[in-house]
């Protein structure tokens, strides 16, 4: 064995024992580490960067409320694309954070654009300060569930330690849906123990339901499979970053509603509407005319169950933690137009609920 092949048996021994005695990492940190990874991709950012009901709403908001020589955090800058905005709308600065190694690529736009007055930092932002607060917090942190970025954590911490009081985050106000739906048959997928294929019966099934959270919901980015809400579309819950906190967050969703379009429940589509101005806003959702397309929306899934119009439906979304959506769980009661009673439905979604 040569020299060469010897060391570099060593160097990757030592790789192994020290990936073995490094200590595990927490939640927050492995997190941290798949976001940072992921974005590092030009695949990532090119999706973000080629939706343009996403980068219209943006370039207006910066046009209309980033003031000449404001001071600004843009917070997540991937390619720089909001810093660079904020820049040409004659901000005096723009600190452009991102803990992605997708930062270099943003000094190489920046510099080949003749973008000027924004610093570059390679820093997550918890870890990031200034010696004086600025007038805007930029960002661009809303994942397809809203929260599963960590957006309400991040934006309030570096509003908390460096906004000017009466500063301006953009966006700020939030709208966050949890809409019955049915999907279009032909694209439908029930739960296994709901199929007969050709008189092949699976019901049996039904007592090994999976505990894995993830087997209840799933993302799409196509629209069409949503043949149409069951109920008139109402946020489940608003939020403004100027005021939240992330601890007031509620625990538990609940609502009620009359079926306007009747037909099967197959689940709720989850998604996020974002206002700037009564003529400024921008959608994740899958019905919304004009809807920011590289977010995909999340089906939770439930049990198959008819509804008539007039019927009730309460709606219950128990939340353990926001931003981890493996952690949230959900079920329905159905209410007869006629009975004032709940009838406690068959089949209610039982994810551990
Ligand atoms: C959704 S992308 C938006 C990129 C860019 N602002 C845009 O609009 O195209 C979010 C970016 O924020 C970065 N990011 C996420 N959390 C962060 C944090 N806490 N501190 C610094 N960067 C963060 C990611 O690496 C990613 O590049």
């Amino acid at each position: 064995m040569s020299f060469h092949s010897l060391r570099r048996l060593g160097v990757s021994a030592l790789a192994a024992v020290r990936r073995f005695f490094r200590p595990a990492l927490s939640p927050a940190e492995r997190y941290r580490e798949i976001n940072g990874r992921c974005f590092s991709s030009f695949y990532e950012q090119e999706r973000m960067l080629a939706d343009r009901p996403r980068m219209e709403f943006y370039h207006t908001a910066i046009q209309r409320h980033i003031q000449p020589g404001d001071r600004v955090i843009d917070l997540g800058t991937g390619t720089g694309i909001l810093a660079a905005f904020a820049s040409r709308r004659g901000a005096a600065k723009v600190h452009a954070i991102d803990h992605s190694s997708i930062l270099k690529t943003a000094r190489t736009l920046a510099q080949a654009n003749r973008i000027e007055r924004v610093d570059f930092i390679s820093a997550h932002s918890t870890e990031f300060s200034l010696p004086e607060r600025v007038d805007v917090i930029l960002h661009e942190q809303m994942g397809d569930c809203l929260f599963d970025e960590a957006m309400v954590a991040n934006v309030c911490d570096l509003r908390d330690r460096l906004l000017k009081p009466g500063g301006l985050i953009l966006p700020s106000r939030f709208e966050f849906y949890c809409e019955p739906v049915k999907i279009r048959d032909h694209l439908h997928v029930p739960f296994i123990w709901e199929l007969e294929v050709h008189g092949y019966d699976y019901a049996v099934l039904e007592r090994q339901r999976p505990q894995d959270p993830a087997y209840y919901q799933f993302s799409s980015t196509n629209p069409t499979l949503i043949e149409h809400y069951l109920t008139a579309p109402a946020p489940a819950l608003t939020l403004d970053l100027q005021t939240v906190n992330e601890a007031e967050l509620p625990h538990e969703v609940t609502f009620t509603r009359t079926v306007v379009h009747a037909g099967r429940l197959d689940g709720y589509a989850v998604y996020f509407r974002v206002l700037v101005d009564d003529d400024l806003r921008l959608s994740s959702g899958p019905l919304d005319s004009g809807r920011a397309p590289h977010w995909g929306f999340r089906v939770l899934r439930t049990d198959r169950d008819d509804f008539a119009a007039g019927d009730l439906i309460t709606v219950r979304l128990k939340v353990g933690s926001w931003p981890d959506v493996s952690s949230w769980r959900w079920s329905h009661v159905k209410h007869p137009p006629a009975g004032p009673d709940p009838e406690p439905v068959n089949g209610v979604h039982r994810n551990g609920a």
